[in-house]
């Protein structure tokens, strides 16, 4: 069975959330002798040369866009046993940035034109194909159209992977006529018509076989208006083809015993080698050097759906309190002054590290004790994984894959592995640090959560699983 899996980012090679972690992992994990999935994405020009060098010319072909012929070259690398695909044009994808440009309608329309014009010039039918984020929606749009008019486009089957249901990709109408170049037909409420625009992942929604959401929680959260981003009437619609798969998280990547981007390495047995890195993190940050101070982090975009203004609320009581907190990742301007701010004041408990940096970020991971995630939404998370798997306690707000992730501790049965509030409320939050700081002191409570926390199974074995059946559905027979 042939899959072409498509995605705008994908790592190591262009990476800016967690969609790349997952379209960097999840292929690798469900390639076997029965099938085989090919991932296709932009070759962005941020891609590092090392990789650029190894990649193959496979030939090239075009696209028409408007009144433009575009250029869509076909690249390929086999990186960790998957195949990657990369479609080369510099007037898309010569950028600074993967998205934020004006014309970002333009570029993704153009990369999903161009996947199916290189799939179909490497004459490689394949039996589905998996589109992740609006991204990479027009596909399903267009493979519908395509599919009356070209027998190699028939019979092929699509899945479609929401990652973040707030990135619609909603455009003035023109496009889909100019761009898209679909008739006046597929403008409508039922099709692509969104109020007085049109709305890509809705179309993506509309024209697949199936439609996953990467958690369970959040599958059911988006049919209700409070998570549903103006598109809940629609995902209550086609429910009967939605289905949440939880994400997982490369262990070759993220193993305490294995990482090579950790100080010491370390499993249950010897965790007590956390707090090396801890004592590594707090001289290379310039704090206080003291093991029992409890070390808090967060390890994230500054974006708003992040929880940031929760801290905002809460981060002078914080700060005044005996802790030290570890922020690493940049975003939205007035948060990254706001740490940069509080730094100032309490050079001796706040470290903003703002900027993202690889062996910080498994450092801080496997050397905290605490981390937080007090989101307004999350699909899934990819961060309290990780850090589950390094011993390192999550905070978490109980909505969508952090609900279903994250079990809150009951100090009744000492079941659990993390710590977690319920309400958008900053003074829950602080309630709920200040219980699990409680519990911190004491050390054999600590310890079994620090077990249970890095006894969780997030690999990608039980999803991958998940996604096989998703695949066979659509197939309508066993793979
Ligand atoms: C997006 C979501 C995040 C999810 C990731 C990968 O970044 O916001 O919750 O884990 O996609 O699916």
């Amino acid at each position: 069975t042939q899959v072409v899996f498509v995605a705008s980012e994908a790592a190591p090679f262009a990476k800016t959330g967690g969609l790349a972690d997952v379209a960097g992992s999840l292929p690798k994990a469900l390639n076997s002798k029965k099938i085989n999935v090919k991932v296709f994405m932009p070759l962005h020009i941020k891609i590092s040369p090392t990789y650029k060098e190894q990649m193959k010319f496979i030939g090239y072909t075009t696209v028409n866009m408007g009144w433009r012929t575009q250029y869509v070259g076909l690249m390929t690398l086999n990186y960790d046993g998957v195949d990657y695909y990369f479609i080369d044009n510099e007037f898309y994808f010569k950028r600074h940035a993967l998205y934020g440009e004006g014309d970002d309608g333009e570029r993704y329309i153009f990369f999903c034109k161009a996947v199916l014009a290189a799939i179909k010039m490497t004459g490689e039918k394949p039996d589905i194909i998996h589109t992740n984020d609006w991204h990479a929606a027009s596909i399903n749009v267009l493979l519908d159209y395509y599919s009356r008019q070209d027998p190699f486009y028939q019979g092929i089957k699509t899945v479609f992977t929401i990652h973040n249901l707030r990135y619609q990709g909603v455009f003035d109408p023109y496009i889909m006529g100019d761009l898209l170049n679909l008739p006046y037909e597929y403008y409508n409420e039922e099709r692509l018509k969104f109020y007085e625009n049109i709305n890509i992942l809705k179309g993506g929604i509309v024209f697949s076989d199936h439609v996953t959401t990467v958690s369970k929680s959040y599958a059911h959260e988006i049919t209700y208006p409070y998570f549903g981003e103006n598109l809940d009437g629609v995902i209550n619609k086609y429910k009967d083809k939605l289905t949440g798969i939880v994400n997982g998280i490369d262990y070759d990547i993220y193993s305490p015993e294995t990482d090579v981007n950790i100080p010491v390495n370390f499993d249950f047995q010897t965790v007590d080698r956390k707090r090396e890195i801890k004592n590594h993190l707090q001289v290379k940050f310039g704090l206080p050097v003291d093991p029992d101070i409890p070390m808090l982090a967060m390890v994230t975009r500054l974006a708003d759906m992040k929880g940031l203004d929760l801290m905002q609320h809460i981060l002078e009581e914080l700060l005044d309190m005996d802790v030290q907190l570890v922020i690493l990742g940049t975003g939205e301007q007035h948060y990254e002054n706001m740490f940069r701010y509080f730094q100032y004041r309490y050079p001796h408990k706040l470290a903003a590290r703002i900027y993202f940096d690889q062996y910080e970020s498994h450092a801080i991971y496997a050397g905290a004790d605490l981390f937080l995630m007090p989101s307004l939404f999350e699909p899934c998370g990819l961060s309290q994984l990780i850090a589950l798997r390094y011993g390192t306690i999550p905070i978490v707000r109980q909505i969508g894959g952090l609900k279903d992730t994250v079990i809150p501790y009951n100090k009744y049965t000492g079941e659990g592995n993390g710590f977690g509030f319920t309400n958008y409320n900053a003074h829950e939050l602080l309630f709920t640090i200040k219980d699990a700081l409680g519990y911190y002191k004491d050390k054999a409570i600590w310890l079994s959560l620090m077990e249970q926390a890095m006894a969780a199974d997030n690999s990608w074995e039980k999803s991958s699983k998940e996604y096989l059946q998703v695949y066979e559905k659509v197939l309508g027979r066993e793979i």
